[in-house]
């Protein structure tokens, strides 16, 4: 039956790269589903979008010296364009600032608050003094008074993973700039999910034969106990709460996020020229929502947003599935760009293509437990599986016979039990394939196309077309012909998989109409006929890994994981003792002791500047570092130098000095460097860099 499915993937925050664990979880399923579900003769649409607003974006913002606004543009370029190399491919990607998102989650509030699902109460949070400014969420640190881990988050602990109380955390301190905090008094607005436990409660049992266990689960032990919950926050950068006279009074960004997936169609509808469209998707019955989520967000998208949905006026549909997946993981442990754990994803798209990270996720899909990528299993999935397997058989079908041996074109077929019986098996997983992916198994899908692509290649042994190509031509050519029919259902079948590689597949078998318009179940490989077609040269789309490349992508994680160790001890003493600006390597007389190689490209990711000094200072209590406000173009930068002791601070303002602007803003003695100026170590003494002649500030140094 043709169904009509609303699919979405959660939306990403808009403040870092992703990185293939988040792939894994949301991103590809809801690509792989979408293709699948289009193939299969359903009706789709696939929206998603950046998260930009809340805590979250304004910390990491000021982190990074950017507003919330310029930091959000930055990431949904990068997120962007990273969902582009994937091929994972949106009917619409937007972002929660776009222009209906506002309107359309402050009609969400007022409809709760009308008929009686907000109420409004005061109580204290935590507030800086210094900063003159409340702290929700990741804003406060201190330390975990559950299991006492340091660096609690004022909403969560990293360590115990429990949530938190803000106002209970041990030794609070404000994130940024580690101020001292104390309670005030404020007012917030709560969702009374308590109010609404028993109709969530009937509307999750009605999922109950078909939701995955550990979403049904998670949902209904969080639902036994719910109580009210605060969706406002006292911050700048969100929605604001609507008809609130106080300054500062913002929606919390989980109660608008979920909102951008409608405001995402919205825009797609007004795109396609129906600004209306948008209406036959949120509110027809018979569409079917998907939500594609890692499962840290299960209780928002079954839960919070069910309850949300509920109470408002426009006839909203609910969630009918909500595939949540666990975690994905990296050689071991999670994966983690502050310590480089991680896969730089320009370099891994200049060498590999996406389809094989697809491929590998696909196979690995943490859809029942936690699982993980390593680049051993990586190896494996590409050689052995796309290589040895999909790709063997076409080439030696295709390249060997069609082409070498039958001149490009596809020869007769007068098939006997034995081809008609390999057929008839490749049919049936194509099917069974099917299956899986409308039922979000796309592990069991992958497995399932393996044992066609195990059949076909075990009919190609068996058949031996390079003994009856000597003795039985005709034979010969039925082997072929059937080769070709067996690689012409592959393509389709892993379409949804590795849609690039298909494609190839599909027309090196002669195929010239689209792959991604075929019908799944729709090709009968038994009945249609591709003798006589022409067929053109062919390229395997599958390569190999060497041994040596895969110890080289991991001794190259094992090195950036003993940098980061080492900046980090670096880090340390700096905050300890201070240390000089520049890094002082020890290098015996006459010796060089060069550092490794790098490529132009990394070279090119250095933004250098020059910079005047606007004003110099020593940081208090730290008697080897400076403080200097730098003029950058018609930005003011601070940076922390640990060059007190070689200059008097009076002495640097109006020079100008190096300036390296992108270099990740880090704490020095309770300020914030955002940088760091180039000197060079002479003798165990730090010299500042300029340049021959004074440059206007903000001049780009390479
Ligand atoms: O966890 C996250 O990355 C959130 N930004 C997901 C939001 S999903 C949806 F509700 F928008
Ligand atoms: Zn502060």
């Amino acid at each position: 039956m043709s169904e009509k499915y609303l699919v979405t993937s959660a939306l990403p925050y808009a403040n870092g790269p992703l990185h293939f664990g988040h792939i894994a979880g949301a991103y590809l399923p809801g690509d792989i589903f979408t293709r699948y579900a289009r193939l299969a003769g359903h009706e789709v649409l696939f929206v998603c979008g950046t998260d930009e607003y809340g805590a979250a974006i304004s910390l990491s913002a000021e982190k990074a010296g950017r507003s919330p606004r310029e930091h959000a543009d930055h990431y949904n370029g990068v997120i962007t364009k990273f969902f582009d190399q994937l091929n994972v491919k949106f009917d619409n990607f937007s972002r929660t600032t776009n222009k209906h998102h506002k309107a359309i989650a402050q009609e969400f509030f007022l409809s709760l608050e009308s008929k009686g699902f907000l109420t409004k109460s005061a109580s204290d949070r935590q507030y800086c003094p210094t900063c003159d400014r409340y702290l929700p969420d990741r804003f406060v640190v201190g330390e975990c008074y559950l299991c006492h881990h340091e660096n609690a988050r004022g909403d969560e602990c990293p360590k115990c993973g429990q949530f938190l109380d803000e106002t209970k955390l041990i030794n609070p301190r404000c994130k940024l700039y580690g101020h001292n905090t104390e309670l005030r008094n404020t007012t917030h607005w709560q969702l009374r999910l308590d109010l609404l436990k028993e109709e969530l409660e009937a509307w999750v049992e009605t999922k109950k034969d078909f939701w995955k266990s550990n979403v049904l689960s998670n949902v209904t032990g969080i639902l036994k106990d719910i109580g009210a919950r605060d969706i406002t926050r006292d911050l700048k950068w969100g929605v604001p709460v609507p008809n609130c006279d106080e300054e500062g009074k913002v929606l919390y960004v989980w109660f608008d996020a979920p909102i951008g997936y409608i405001s995402s169609t919205i825009e797609w509808a007004e795109k396609q020229g129906k600004p209306d469209l948008w209406k036959e998707w949120w509110t027809d019955k018979k569409t079917k929502l998907i939500h594609f989520i890692g499962k840290d967000n299960i209780t928002f998208h079954c839960i919070t947003w069910p309850a949300m949905l509920l109470k408002q006026d426009g006839g909203y549909i609910m969630p009918h599935n909500v595939p949540a997946n666990e975690f994905y993981n990296f050689e071991g442990k999670k994966f983690n760009k502050t310590s480089g754990w991680t896969i730089d994803t320009e370099d891994f798209f200049s060498k590999y293509p996406a389809d094989y990270i697809r491929w590998t996720i696909a196979r690995g899909a943490p859809e029942a437990k936690d699982s993980e990528f390593t680049w051993t299993e990586f190896q494996k999935c590409v050689n052995a599986e796309l290589n040895d397997t999909f790709g063997n058989l076409a080439t030696r079908i295709i390249r060997g016979f069609a082409l070498a041996k039958f001149e490009g074109v596809v020869p007769e077929a007068s098939l006997n039990d034995e081809d008609k019986a390999v057929l008839t098996t490749a049919l049936d997983c194509h099917k069974r394939a099917g299956e899986a992916l409308e039922n979000f198994k796309v592990r069991r899908a992958c497995e399932i196309i393996l044992e066609l692509g195990f059949a076909a290649n075990k009919y190609v042994e068996d058949q031996a077309p390079w003994k009856s190509f000597k003795t039985d031509k005709a034979r010969c050519g039925t082997t072929v012909n059937v080769g070709i029919r067996l690689v012409e259902l592959l393509a389709l079948s892993l379409y949804p998989l590795i849609p690039t590689s298909a494609e190839a597949l599909w027309s090196a078998t002669g195929r010239k109409d689209a792959l991604s318009e075929q019908r799944w179940g729709q090709i009968n490989i038994l009945e249609e006929d591709p003798a006589s077609r022409v067929l053109e040269a062919f390229e395997n789309p599958f390569g190999k890994l060497s041994k040596k490349q895969v110890k080289a992508e991991v001794d190259t994680l094992h090195e950036r994981l003993k940098q980061h160790e080492k900046a980090q001890k670096m880090t340390e003493n700096t905050e300890e003792k201070t240390a000089p600006a520049a890094e002082a390597t020890e290098t015996p007389e006459n010796a060089m002791n060069w550092k490794d190689e790098i490529s132009y490209d990394d070279f090119v990711k250095l933004d250098m500047r020059m910079a005047t000094v606007n004003t110099c200072e020593p940081v208090k209590g730290a008697d080897r570092l400076l403080k200097l406000e730098l003029q950058v173009g018609s930005e003011v930068r601070t940076v922390v130098s640990g060059i007190r002791e070689f200059y008097e601070a009076e002495s640097l303002v109006g020079r100008q000095v190096v300036y390296l602007a992108n270099l990740k803003p880090r704490k020095l003695r309770g300020v914030m460097s955002q940088g760091m100026v180039l000197a060079a170590t002479d003798a165990g003494k730090a010299i500042l860099l300029k340049a021959e002649q004074d440059c206007e500030p903000g001049a780009s140094v390479s």
